[in-house]
């Protein structure tokens, strides 16, 4: 199969749209990553997806929407609180998990009885949903395991002749993935750290944050989103965090082979060192492009300056320790 990539117009949103009514999938921008879709409602379309990333069955895909009317026919019910937060934060990285209907297929909520709900900010992504007329089930658009694409480039990657088409909306304004929450009685449970943080959403409810979030699920850990248990965002390279700050990285990286190593750091600290970005902000809207970037150099060891877990912070760190197999070095 060829794949085409169209920037984002209204001849590209109709040419997706006319494939993704034909049962096919569609890579399109949003404002956090690429993402792979199909209808959501449509068990063999979604299937293909599956297929496509070589994704665990298991793993539930979130159903996008552009419009708040599109959530009624998905879920069973709809809490107050939800409806606040969708007030607030839709359109934005912010997806939440309901009781599903029947109307959305197993192979969609990966057989839970919960969908997950997001209604994106990025124009291609609302325009191609807006014209199918029905919601998209969407997972990043990368091969299963590697970090997600945050440009058309990464995109046709990892999907060259497995999808027709590529939407090119340049590069995604956050960078890592929605936050995914659930409800646990009146609080909200953080599953997946994103662009809508921990203390924005505070404003609203009482905040829990996944123990998953931060450290290696354990074998016998129940997990609450299937997501999390999997290896993640891997490039070939070797990612490790480094528990150090400042001076104190500048000086570990002497005690490193920097031999086809590198070291990102989070100020300019000159030779030697990759700018990571001084904010958490710009660390996540870089963070899977430079993965990607240290494998196209033939990088085999990447070590990172710990970023901060605050705001934003928090996404980044869950997705590095993640990319690292939860390799801390503190020495
Ligand atoms: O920003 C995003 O959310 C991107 C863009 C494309 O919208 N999509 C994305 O999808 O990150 P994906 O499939 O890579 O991640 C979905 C996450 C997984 O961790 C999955 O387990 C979790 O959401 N999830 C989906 N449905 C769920 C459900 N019903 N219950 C719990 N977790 C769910
Ligand atoms: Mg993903």
């Amino acid at each position: 199969m060829n794949t085409e990539i169209l920037p984002f117009s209204q001849d590209s949103v109709e040419k997706a749209a006319e494939i993704l009514k034909n049962g096919g999938i569609v890579a399109i921008p949003t404002e956090t990553v690429y993402g792979l879709a199909a209808n959501a409602l449509d068990e063999t379309a979604v299937k293909s997806i599956f297929a496509a990333k070589g994704r665990p069955q298991d793993n539930p895909l979130i159903v996008h929407i552009s419009s708040f009317d599109m959530i009624k026919p998905l879920t069973t019910e709809i809490p107050e609180l939800a409806k606040r937060l969708a007030e607030r934060f839709w359109a934005g990285p912010l997806t939440v998990i309901f009781n599903k209907t029947d109307i959305v297929p197993n192979a969609t909520s990966g057989g839970l009885s919960t969908v997950a709900v997001r209604m994106p900010a990025n124009d291609a992504a609302r325009a191609v949903i807006e014209k199918c007329g029905f919601p998209l089930a969407a997972p990043s658009a990368n091969l299963s395991g590697k970090p997600s694409p945050t440009t058309a480039q990464h995109v046709f990657e990892d999907m060259n002749g497995k999808i027709p088409l590529i939407i090119d909306g340049g590069e995604c304004a956050v960078g890592v993935e929605s936050t995914v929450i659930c409800f646990v009685n009146d609080r909200i449970h953080i599953l997946r750290p994103g662009g809508i943080t921990a203390e924005m959403l505070s404003e609203y409810a009482e905040v829990e944050i996944d123990r998953a979030v931060e450290a290696a699920p354990k074998a016998d850990d129940r997990v609450i989103s299937p997501g999390m248990k999997y290896k993640h965002y891997s490039p070939k390279a070797e990612v490790f965090v480094v528990n150090k700050r400042a001076g104190d990285f500048v000086k570990f990286r002497d005690t490193r082979n920097s031999e086809n190593a590198w070291f990102l750091s989070r100020g300019k600290y000159g030779e030697g060192f990759v700018d990571f970005g001084e904010t958490a902000e710009i660390q996540a809207q870089r963070l899977f492009a430079l993965l990607r970037k240290a494998d196209e150099n033939g990088v085999e060891k990447v070590y990172v300056e710990i970023p901060d877990k605050s705001g934003v912070g928090l996404a980044v760190y869950n997705r590095l320790i993640r990319a690292a197999g939860f390799k801390v070095v503190d020495e």
